[in-house]
């Protein structure tokens, strides 16, 4: 059966929450588990706390030697000038091995974001989808069959390449029940597929 591991970073917590309802969708399918972690924390305790950060989060810490150990990884990265968080791609930079022996090679790979006001609520999936392909990982987005992607009435984040939500400049807006609708469609389509290829 999928094994499937949600994998994210979060500062203020919109990222951890759906990450989340990703698993929420992807534990829907029969037989599929769900592990849920983090990338390490770059930055001080007090350096978060300062900048009002969710310090506590849940979910553990993953290692770099676990990943092969799963048939889909779900990625979650708030955006950063439109690219993937240091913290992620610190966490990324230390999987060379994997790329060496090709442990991550046909896997499932997808990739889901939130950004303040949506400049690169797409190219911070898009760019991450590059690390994915050249670890030689199969790249699921977020089809048009999910209806919450084609509703335009109400500000959003979120498109084909994967689930997405907008958080305001300041933080201030939680991800919308649409935003998480996404998320949980988006996990249930991974497992899905994973389970046709390696179930
Ligand atoms: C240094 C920095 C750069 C950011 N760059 C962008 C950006 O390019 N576009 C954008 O819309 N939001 C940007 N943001 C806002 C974050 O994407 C937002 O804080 C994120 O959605 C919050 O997710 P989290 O609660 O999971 O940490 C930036 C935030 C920081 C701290």
């Amino acid at each position: 059966m999928p094994k499937i591991l949600v994998l994210y970073h979060s500062s203020w917590g919109h990222i951890e929450k759906m990450a989340h309802a990703v698993a929420e969708g992807a534990r829907s399918v029969e037989g599929a588990e769900i592990v849920v972690k983090r990338v390490p924390e770059l930055m001080t305790e007090e350096q978060m706390r300062a900048a009002h950060m969710k310090v506590e989060q849940e979910a553990p810490l993953a290692t770099i030697d676990e990943l092969p150990d799963y048939d889909a990884i779900i990625f979650g990265t708030p955006t950063r000038f439109g690219m993937m968080t240091s913290q992620m791609r610190n966490f990324l930079d230390q999987t060379g091995k994997h790329w060496a022996s090709g442990a991550l090679i046909g896997k499932v790979g997808s990739v889901f974001t939130s950004t303040g006001v949506g400049g690169g609520n797409e190219t911070t999936i898009t760019s991450f989808h590059v690390t994915l392909l050249h670890q030689g990982m199969v790249i699921v987005g977020l089809p048009y069959s999910c209806p919450e992607i084609s509703d335009i009435t109400q500000p959003r984040g979120g498109s084909p390449y994967g689930a997405g939500a907008l958080s305001n400049s300041d933080g201030s807006r939680d991800v919308s029940e649409n935003e998480l609708a996404q998320c949980r469609f988006q996990g249930r389509h991974v497992a899905e597929i994973t389970k046709k290829m390696h179930g």
